[in-house]
């Protein structure tokens, strides 16, 4: 999929991992749709359409997608960025987790995440482009699906329930054109990172093979769009973590 001239919805687009992706896309041509939960800075343009929608809403997503499309006429390109961490013990002083904690998150992460997909690919569904390729979407998980550590109980089902929808997804919008591939970050440099205490960013940082630092989110948004060029990248869930593997906590 070529990126210039193509309609990408972006979500998360007010920070960190979205807003670098949002910002590249844009400076490679595309036309952005930038959701958040608040609309993104800038003014709407005939390339720049902030939009607020809260993932957890699937009409929220919805009405967002109807409204891109209202305004650019399609949807090429989704990379869907909008998350949230939530850990928690599941034993805590007071006694067991509310289950409120726990159902935020899956929320968030693997219903919101769920609610793009399928806006997404009905909408990319309606593309009738001369080549093969209708749509690409890319979502985000995290290297905590696979060796989450205490305290990301809930980040990590979450995060694997998204890596879990990447080939399905891909296999059934194979038939109209689109590909679907997930981002598995390691610890990059954004508010979810930095909010933390500064020890528990250093013991991040000590997972890393080489380079052991936070990846850029630049990084991030040159692999997204990575995935948006490169055809054969279909069905995938990729790691980029510089070899990090997270331990126990
Ligand atoms: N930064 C990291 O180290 C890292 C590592 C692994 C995975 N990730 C994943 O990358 C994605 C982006 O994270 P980030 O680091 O850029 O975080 P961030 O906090 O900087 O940005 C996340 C954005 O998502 C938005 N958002 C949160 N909940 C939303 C909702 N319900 N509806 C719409 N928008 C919502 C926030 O407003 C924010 O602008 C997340 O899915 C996160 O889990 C990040």
């Amino acid at each position: 999929m070529q990126i210039a001239g193509a309609v990408a919805v972006v979500t998360g687009a007010a920070a960190g991992l979205g807003e670098a992706t949002a910002q590249m896309l844009a400076q490679r041509g595309a036309r952005i749709a930038a959701l958040d939960l608040s609309a993104p800075p800038g003014t709407p343009s005939e390339t720049w359409l902030p939009l607020a929608a809260n993932v957890i809403s699937p009409d929220e997503v919805d009405a967002a997608f109807d409204t891109t499309v209202r305004t650019f006429g399609r949807v090429d390109i989704v990379v869907h960025c909008a998350g949230v961490a939530g850990g928690f013990r599941l034993i805590g002083k007071q006694g067991p987790v509310a289950p409120e904690r726990f159902n935020h998150v899956i929320d968030v992460n693997l219903r919101g995440t769920f609610h793009v997909l399928r806006a997404a690919a009905w909408h990319m569904s309606e593309n009738q482009r001369a080549d093969t390729e209708n749509g690409v979407i890319v979502t985000t998980a995290s290297i905590a699906a696979f060796e989450g550590q205490q305290g990301q109980l809930a980040y990590s089902a979450s995060k694997a329930g998204v890596t879990g929808m990447t080939l399905p997804a891909a296999r059934e919008l194979a038939q109209y054109g689109i590909r679907c591939a997930t981002i598995a970050p390691g610890a990059f440099e954004t508010a979810l990172t930095t909010d933390l205490p500064t020890d528990l960013q250093d013991q991040l940082t000590a997972a890393v093979a080489h380079p052991r630092r936070l990846g850029r989110p630049d990084e991030f948004a040159d692999l997204a769009c990575a995935v948006i060029t490169n055809e054969m990248l279909n069905g995938e869930v990729i790691r980029l973590d510089a070899g990090a593997r997270l331990a126990q906590r």
